[in-house]
């Protein structure tokens, strides 16, 4: 698949993404989306319906799913920049609060909510060269974004500059307590089961501690302009597909100097774990919510072989979903040559009872989003 014509910028709370972004934008004269405003404005959306931290976790995801289907969340132009309107009404003053800045982290942690505001931004690249900002831009939005920037600076520096921003902080709020809530919120970012916070292999690493917006927004416009080019690790398809790439090892080949043929099934389950994450659901995340998929069939078609030290490109999709069975298709190349070809079927069973179950509704929308137009 082709590169995307984005430019991402991913990087910690209060490291100057949002000014950096913005002006970089403003420089190339191109549009710029702020995905954490997305992420502000659904929170936004389920306080409004009652959401509150101390309420069961059943209740909080009943508020969310219900949120995710009746909001309109959109950007639309005016005068030239791209304002976020949820139902209608500009909310770019409402979500940043300090109460919203205290929910955010958590719904954000929510895997519908991301593969809901992941499909939304993924449609951003109809638009021509953009530049995004958020948390995994670089790493799942976009892992195939033509530019990747990952912006940080010191914990000091930026609970510097939260506080000099007006709104964010509750008042009375000191130099400590800005430090330890930021502190909080990259632990959330950084740690949650679902495209957590990090940067991306091909990123480049910006460190703005000691450098000037100005100097920030040179260096990312002047790579840009360079048109420095990169070599993505792994590209997840932004279609249908899931993609990614696998050096073979030597402990993966077999006496004939080869790759042993049941190691590709192992490679068929690495981009299994690949795809449910790319489409919002991690397998252990589905494990925890009760549902197991235990493979009842698999079949590989072997045309050549592959060895030792050789970069393999592994693919994958959802071929068909029954009401308890799911087939995944897998196809492995070197250089674009079909090497294997083959698939594995899967049963969706209780966690407790090993009894096949019909899908439960997350996991038709997760299987819904890997599964290509016939
Ligand atoms: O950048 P920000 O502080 O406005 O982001 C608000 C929250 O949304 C923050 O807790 C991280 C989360 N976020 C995310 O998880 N992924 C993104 N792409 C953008 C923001």
């Amino acid at each position: 698949m082709g590169k995307a014509n984005v430019i991402a910028i991913d990087g910690p709370a209060a490291s100057g993404k949002s000014s950096v972004a913005a002006a970089v934008a403003e420089r190339l004269n191109i549009p710029y989306v702020n995905t954490g405003n997305m992420y502000r404005a659904v929170a936004l959306a389920a306080m409004s319906e009652g959401y509150e931290t101390a309420d069961s976790e059943t209740k909080r995801l009943e508020i969310l799913s219900s949120v995710l289907k009746n909001i309109k969340l959109e950007y639309v132009e005016s005068e030239g920049i791209l304002r976020l309107l949820l139902d209608g009404e500009n909310v770019e003053a409402a979500i940043r609060t300090p109460d919203v800045a205290e929910q955010v982290s958590a719904i954000a942690a929510v895997p519908e909510v991301r593969s809901w505001l992941v499909d939304l931004q993924r449609k951003f690249a109809e638009l021509g060269l953009i530049v995004m900002e958020g948390r995994d831009i670089g790493t799942i939005v976009f892992p195939n974004a033509d530019y990747k920037f990952f912006l940080t600076a010191s914990p000091e520096i930026r609970a510097k500059r939260r506080l000099e921003q007006s709104g964010e902080t509750f008042d009375g709020a000191t130099l400590e307590s800005v430090a330890a809530k930021i502190a909080k919120r990259d632990e959330m970012d950084t740690s949650r089961a679902v495209a957590p916070l990090r940067k991306a292999n091909d990123a480049v690493l910006i460190d703005s501690s000691d450098k000037s917006l100005e100097q920030v927004v040179e260096l990312v416009v002047s790579n840009v302009e360079a048109g420095i080019p990169r070599t993505p690790k792994m590209e997840c398809a932004m279609g249908k597909t899931t993609t990614m790439e696998y050096r073979v090892a030597y402990a993966d080949t077999d006496k004939m100097g080869v790759v042993y043929y049941a190691n590709y099934l192992v490679y068929f389950e690495r981009l299994r774990n690949e795809l449910l994450r790319d489409a919002g659901l991690p397998y252990a995340e589905m494990e925890k919510r009760g549902v197991m998929l235990p493979v009842v069939e698999a079949v590989c078609n072997y045309k050549k072989a592959a060895e030792y030290d050789d970069l393999l490109t592994i693919s994958g999709w959802v071929e068909e979903t029954g009401k308890t069975h799911v087939k995944i298709c897998c196809e492995v190349r070197k250089n674009g040559n079909l090497l294997v070809s083959g698939h594995t079927v899967h049963v969706c069973v209780d966690i407790g009872t090993w009894r096949p179950i019909r899908f439960p509704e997350f996991m038709r929308s997760v299987l819904e989003r890997r599964t290509p137009a016939r």
